[in-house]
């Protein structure tokens, strides 16, 4: 009996120093001491044993119970020392890392510029009006008072999908849009974007910019126009602004003008940023023609209005002195990061 103690104590020892994780432990744990164990078996034999042995024997069993228990414990502990050092290893922080580095992206230089234009008329009380890219020839011409051999018609300059539909070649079919919904007072800007069917260059895109204006109540006078826009041209280009009105032709407007903005880096002197001229461009305008109004349903024997398109992109290249529209849209961050 004693030996067979012996051997099953030599036997678990063996055993649980093999068991290296907590399940193999469980195993040897049923295998030595569970109900159908080694050492319950033992105990079974209990009944061959003399009776003045007894105690003794049950002495013993109780001791290498004890023992194996100890042992199961030690071991448990052992295990679960090194699963921790395991996951603390294997989850090391090495701090001394260097980050990533993250690059924030930037503003288009296109939307900083319609952002301040856009703060600078919804602060002077107009709102945002939007109109199709795709658009009817009634209204990117015939009801802006172009008529049908007018230049500006020619395929050459516009996109055409059908005789009566055609890629907007300009914003100003919003004026018209927006007086068949609005009643006056009107007071609207209205960006997007336009087709014209241009050779591509460094001046030239066939999609770019514009953004339209539109002023229509009683008795608006051309001073209104020319105080509202020297207004603008001084936030956007800087209080010593000076500008100048020159007189021009719209099919649409009557009277039409152009606004040039004395040259912000020569300052009229004359400079390849002007050309020469002293003069940089900057839009056009004039009194909504009344046949315009009458074609959104507007009585201009009662109301008067004024109206500017501007072309975005010309703009941001003259504030950032960027000298290749074809810039804006490759979108190379080494051009976009310097914004
Ligand atoms: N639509 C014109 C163009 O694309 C720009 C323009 C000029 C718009 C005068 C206007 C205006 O509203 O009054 O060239």
């Amino acid at each position: 009996m004693k030996e067979k103690l012996q051997g099953i104590l030599q036997a678990a020892k063996d055993e649980l120093a093999k068991a290296a994780d907590s399940r193999a432990l469980d195993a040897a744990r049923v295998q030595f001491l569970g109900k159908k164990g080694e050492l319950t078996a033992l105990l079974k034999g209990m009944k061959d044993v003399a009776a003045e042995e007894r105690p003794i024997v049950g002495q013993l069993v109780n001791d290498v119970r004890a023992e194996i228990e100890t042992i199961i414990d030690r071991q448990k502990e052992l295990i679960e020392q090194a699963a921790l050092a395991h996951k603390l290893e294997s989850e090391a922080i090495d701090v001394t890392l260097p980050g990533e580095d993250l690059t924030l992206g930037k503003k288009h230089p296109l939307n900083i510029v319609l952002d301040e234009f856009k703060e600078i008329f919804l602060g002077l009380g107009f709102s945002i009006a939007e109109g199709p890219e795709v658009e009817l020839d009634y209204y990117n011409f015939e009801a802006l008072n172009i008529p049908k051999d007018h230049p500006a018609r020619d395929t050459q300059d516009s996109f055409y999908i059908s005789d009566s539909v055609v890629l907007r070649s300009q914003t100003s079919p919003v004026q018209v849009r927006t007086m068949e919904t609005k009643k006056p007072p009107i007071r609207i800007i209205a960006p997007g974007r336009v087709y014209r069917s241009d050779a591509v260059d460094a001046t030239h895109s066939p999609v770019f910019h514009q953004i339209e204006g539109l002023v229509v109540d009683k008795n608006i006078r051309m001073s209104d126009l020319k105080g509202i826009l020297e207004l603008f041209a001084k936030k956007l280009y800087g209080e010593d602004t000076v500008v100048r009105f020159r007189p021009h032709h719209f099919p649409f407007t009557e009277p039409s003008a152009e606004m040039d903005i004395q040259c912000y880096r020569c300052h009229g002197e004359g400079c390849p940023l002007c050309k020469g001229e002293g003069w940089i461009e900057i839009l056009g305008c004039g009194m909504v023609h009344p046949t315009v109004l009458e074609a959104g349903g507007i009585d201009p024997e009662e109301y008067s209005g004024y109206a500017f398109g501007i072309g975005l992109e010309r703009m941001v290249m003259g504030r950032f002195k960027i000298d290749d529209i074809r810039l804006f849209y490759e979108n190379d961050v080494r051009f976009l990061h310097q914004f």
